[in-house]
């Protein structure tokens, strides 16, 4: 299984004259990514048994959702980021409008990708379920919700629960999402438990991501250092510091690769990624 060839499958059609909206959503797209969304939700499906290929418009409708959920992150009116997956952020390229516009039409195409696995399915009832949970962790009980209690509460001193709210949302929200979907296209009936796991790993994978904006490397990155110091975001290392931060990654770590030794099937490849998740740095 190839992640990129499966998300250049479902590219939409640069032509016409809205191509440059095209251009922009593959731009952003193509850029890179270390794809761990996709990732996890393949290995979740494989893990209850998955065989079917209803599993690849939805590991693309997700990163596409990831995709938007950053392209809108890096806006002049959120984070005003300049470089995102080593290359200029799509609003300094497209510009604001159309960069606003790109994060608009990824969300919707995504919905349009999952549709399609309604023909690749003998399961509908597992399919529709999937695009309820994409919906539902995208929108105002995910990351949309997430990352406005980021926004509204940027400057301010946050408390320990508000800032577990946000991470829960922001992140951890399209993180179970990803175990979620893999579950309940294979047919599972853990569906709670995966997104228990998803947020636990959502938030160990918020604090590791709050570390490297302050000990990695733009060259490494990808994208601007110090950006959250910059933006006076609070985060874990604020309130805890790096070693505090570091410990914590690795303790939910540990309580995720407990909770996913508790399920059935052929565990290994989801564990190893999930210790990946803890290493990495970048
Ligand atoms: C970055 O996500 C945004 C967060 C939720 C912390 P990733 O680190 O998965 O970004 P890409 O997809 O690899 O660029
Ligand atoms: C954003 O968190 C999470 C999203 C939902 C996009 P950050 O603002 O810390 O993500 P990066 O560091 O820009 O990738
Ligand atoms: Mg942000
Ligand atoms: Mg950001
Ligand atoms: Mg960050």
């Amino acid at each position: 299984m190839n992640i990129e060839e499966i998300i250049k499958k479902y590219l939409p059609e640069e032509e016409g004259p809205a191509g440059v909206l095209a251009e922009s959503m593959i731009y952003s797209l193509m850029a890179g990514g270390k794809r761990i969304r996709p990732s996890l939700m393949y290995d979740a499906y494989k893990m209850f048994g998955g065989t079917e290929e209803v599993i690849e418009p939805f590991m693309a409708a997700l990163e596409m959702i990831h995709t938007y959920s950053l392209v809108h992150d890096d806006l002049p009116a959120m984070d005003n980021d300049t470089l995102r997956r080593g290359k200029p952020t799509t609003w300094s390229v497209y510009g604001e409008d159309v960069g606003i516009l790109c994060g608009d039409a990824l969300l919707t195409f995504a919905f349009e990708t999952a549709a399609k696995g309604f023909a690749m399915t003998a399961y509908p009832d597992r399919a529709a379920k999937a695009i309820g949970i994409l919906a539902q962790k995208a929108g105002i009980y995910g990351m949309c919700g997430g990352q406005t209690v980021d926004v509204i509460n940027t400057g301010k001193q946050l408390t320990e629960d508000l800032l577990e709210y946000i991470y829960r949302d922001k992140t951890g929200a399209l993180l179970a999402a990803s175990l979620m979907i893999g579950g309940a296209l294979a047919g599972s009936e853990d569906i709670d438990k995966l997104e228990e796991t998803g947020y636990i790993l959502g938030r160990a994978f918020q604090i590791q991501d709050d570390i490297l904006d302050i000990t990695s490397t733009e060259e490494e990155l990808g994208k601007p250092i110090g950006s959250d110091e910059r933006n006076n975001k609070v985060t874990y290392v604020t309130l805890h510091g790096l070693s505090g931060a570091k410990e914590e990654v690795h303790a939910l770590t540990e309580r995720v690769k407990t909770l996913i030794g508790q399920m059935p099937g052929e565990k290994d490849t989801l564990l190893a990624l999930v210790d990946k998740l803890e290493k990495r740095t970048y």
